[in-house]
């Protein structure tokens, strides 16, 4: 009852306005073009009829606008992780990949987070789920890094086929943001999709040519020394957990499949030597021990 009174209300009051508004009109149309009290009263419709117009149009395309956010991600994540050829159905596709989030500081589950609404970029500008970090470890420069992180986990018949991770660094002239697939191994690279940056097209823009990318599978991201060990971990339950060393970066020139070491190596971008050490740089952080580094040494060890 009372939201039919004040819908009547309203509709009363803007039919009001409406007819003050229409006399007003008739007033100011009669009066000469050159008069200055027409121009302004013209200028001023115009205006907010524009104002109407896109405010209108920015309304009633956001949802529009938010559903293909979330298409485009989906596709960039099956892309990363092999999963999109011609014709594939993206939400069918999309059902065996469960989204969780992982707290980066203990490399575990947690659910103290919606998956579902979680914005890990958005996070990152958060100071109450974000952590700034320090200069000497900012190799990727993004200078806040959020405290959780959302991964996808690609699965058939319950087991775990590949690890999806969002990744991000600075290159030349922008902040290049994108994902990492990783077979369930978490040592074993099936892609990198790095899709949005803004860096030259044909030179640090290269990063999105798919030849260049068809390079990172197959790359194996730690080299495993025995030595670097997680220290908390080893107090806490006993036992060890090697994080590895990160070795996978690019190098200048064509990598030689028979030399020591090219399992760790993809062609830096010819002519883009500094996208390519900032690709490089996103790749050493985010795999690292700021990064995902303790959540993938807890998948290896089974107890992620
Ligand atoms: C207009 C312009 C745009 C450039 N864009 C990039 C770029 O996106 N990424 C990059 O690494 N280098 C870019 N460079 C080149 C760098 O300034 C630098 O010369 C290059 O990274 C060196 O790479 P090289 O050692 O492989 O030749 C650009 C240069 C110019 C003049």
């Amino acid at each position: 009852m009372p939201n039919s009174v004040n819908t009547s209300q309203f509709s009363d009051k803007l039919a009001g306005y409406l007819e003050k508004a229409k006399l007003y009109a008739d007033k100011i149309l009669v009066l000469p073009n050159e008069s200055f009290q027409k121009t302004l009263a013209i200028a001023f419709a115009l205006c907010l009829a524009g104002a109407v117009l896109v405010s209108g149009s920015a309304v009633t395309l956001k949802p529009l606008q938010e559903s293909n956010k979330s298409k485009d991600e989906k596709v960039n994540i099956l892309e990363v992780a092999g999963l999109l050829e011609d014709g594939t159905d993206i939400e069918s596709t999309f059902k065996n990949i469960e989204t969780k989030i992982v707290d980066l500081s203990t490399g575990e589950y947690s659910d103290s987070i919606d998956p579902k609404t979680y914005d890990q970029w958005k996070a990152a500008k958060d100071p109450a789920l974000s952590e700034a970090i320090p200069p000497e470890q900012d190799i990727a420069s993004i200078k806040r890094k959020p405290k959780y992180a959302k991964v996808y986990l690609v699965k058939q018949d319950r087991q775990l086929k590949s690890i999806i991770l969002p990744i991000n660094g600075y290159g030349l002239w922008s902040t290049m943001y994108g994902f990492i697939a990783l077979q369930a191994d978490a040592q074993t690279v099936i892609g990198l999709n790095l899709y949005d940056q803004a860096e030259t097209p044909g030179l640090g823009g290269e990063v999105v040519n798919p030849k260049w990318k068809a390079l990172w599978k197959g790359k194996k991201v730690y080299n495993f020394t025995g030595k670097e060990l997680h220290e908390s971990n080893l107090s806490e339950k006993g036992q060890s957990i090697e994080i590895g060393e990160v070795a996978l970066g690019l190098v200048k020139g064509s990598v030689d499949p028979s030399k020591p070491g090219s399992e760790y190596q993809v062609d830096a971008l010819a002519g883009a030597t500094l996208t390519s050490r900032g690709v490089s740089n996103l790749v050493q952080y985010w795999m690292g021990k700021e990064g995902y580094g303790l959540y993938l040494a807890k998948v290896r060890s089974g107890r992620g």
